[in-house]
């Protein structure tokens, strides 16, 4: 089969298409076509390990020292069941499947083998594969943040989100309308279009507006970027208000996440924010575009037609 490799630590040049043993499932395993995957910023930071000082080191030893240990990175997919193994009884051959790998990664290559119990469902009904492959990594994140801000618990809510029009930011705005909150979107002039179709009307521009001379306070401040500090927000902050970032704590990974965006998904209640398709041998360029930390929603990478 075709898969992506990282052959080291680097820019994306260090990706490389090549061929390799197609997996084969055990007897809990279901084996996957994978039709699409997205290239995530997880991805492009695990590839160039773009990071400082002492978590360089953790990173390498979780990873790999000169290069990942997995060579195949990716953490979402969807596609159709080609096989399932013997004591499989959760999956059907020809199910379209979607789901998320985490710190296994291997989602850029045509075929992956899951344990039925892993974090794998039946894709929404009415998605594509590039929907469903789109709406994993930033869903899943936005769900654990504002679960730990605690919105369901929190009547109507007034939520504001920093880096609105990226694939967690995106996800947070249409998790927040779930939990009807009233929302405050943060994004550059650029981005202005996106969020109001998302139905988001009060926007603020970090590209111009001094946020210390808001007055609006806010019951939750989440960041999905990763570029501010609580201590320049918390003046927004109502009594009882919290700020979360996504530069703290792992969004850990769970198959209720991928129910809740599927039911979404199904009702019409979440879409996919796509802002750029790439095919697979287009790779480099799709990782050279989530580098720029400029990209609008989700960057799919379309595996097989
Ligand atoms: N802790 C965890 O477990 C976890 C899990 C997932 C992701 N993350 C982290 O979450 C961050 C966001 O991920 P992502 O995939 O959503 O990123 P992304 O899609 O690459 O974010 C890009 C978007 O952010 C906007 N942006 C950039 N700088 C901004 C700023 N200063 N203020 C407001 N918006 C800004 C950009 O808009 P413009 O182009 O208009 O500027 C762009 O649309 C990443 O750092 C990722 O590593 C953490």
């Amino acid at each position: 089969m075709k898969a992506v490799i990282c052959t080291r630590y680097g820019s994306p040049e260090v990706l490389q298409l090549q061929e390799i043993a197609k997996p084969v499932p055990n007897s809990h395993q279901i084996l996957v076509k994978i039709v699409a995957t997205a290239v995530n910023s997880g991805d492009v930071r695990v590839r160039s390990l773009d990071v400082n000082g002492f978590m360089r080191i953790i990173m390498r030893l979780a990873l790999g020292i000169s290069k990942p240990r997995k060579p195949i990175l990716g953490t979402v997919f969807s596609g159709v069941v080609e096989k399932v193994g013997k004591n499989v009884s959760k999956f059907n051959v020809g199910d379209r499947v979607f789901g998320m790998t985490g710190f296994t990664f291997g989602t850029y290559a045509e075929y992956i083998a899951v344990h039925q119990n892993s974090n794998v469902i039946e894709m929404p009904n009415n998605a594509t594969y590039e929907e469903a492959a789109a709406i994993v990594f930033g869903g899943q994140t936005a769900i654990h943040f504002l679960d730990k801000a605690g919105i369901a618990g929190r009547p109507n809510p007034k939520v504001l989100v920093i880096g609105a029009t990226g694939s967690v930011g995106t996800a947070a705005i249409q998790l927040a309308k779930h939990h009807h909150a009233d929302i405050t979107a943060v994004c550059s002039a650029e981005g202005i279009g996106l969020v109001k179709s998302l139905g988001v009307t009060n926007i603020m521009r970090y590209d111009s507006a001094d946020h210390t001379r808001q007055t609006d306070k806010f019951d939750i401040i989440f960041d999905a970027v990763g570029k501010t500090r609580k201590n320049e927000w918390k003046h927004l902050l109502n009594k009882n208000g919290v700020y979360k970032s996504v530069r703290t704590g792992y969004a850990s990974e769970t198959i209720q996440q991928l129910m809740l965006l599927k039911e979404l998904f199904e009702n019409g209640k979440y879409k996919a924010v796509i802002g750029k398709t790439f095919s697979m041998d287009e790779v480099v360029e799709a990782h050279r575009y989530v580098d720029t930390g400029r990209k609008k929603g989700n960057a799919v990478l379309r595996i097989s037609e």
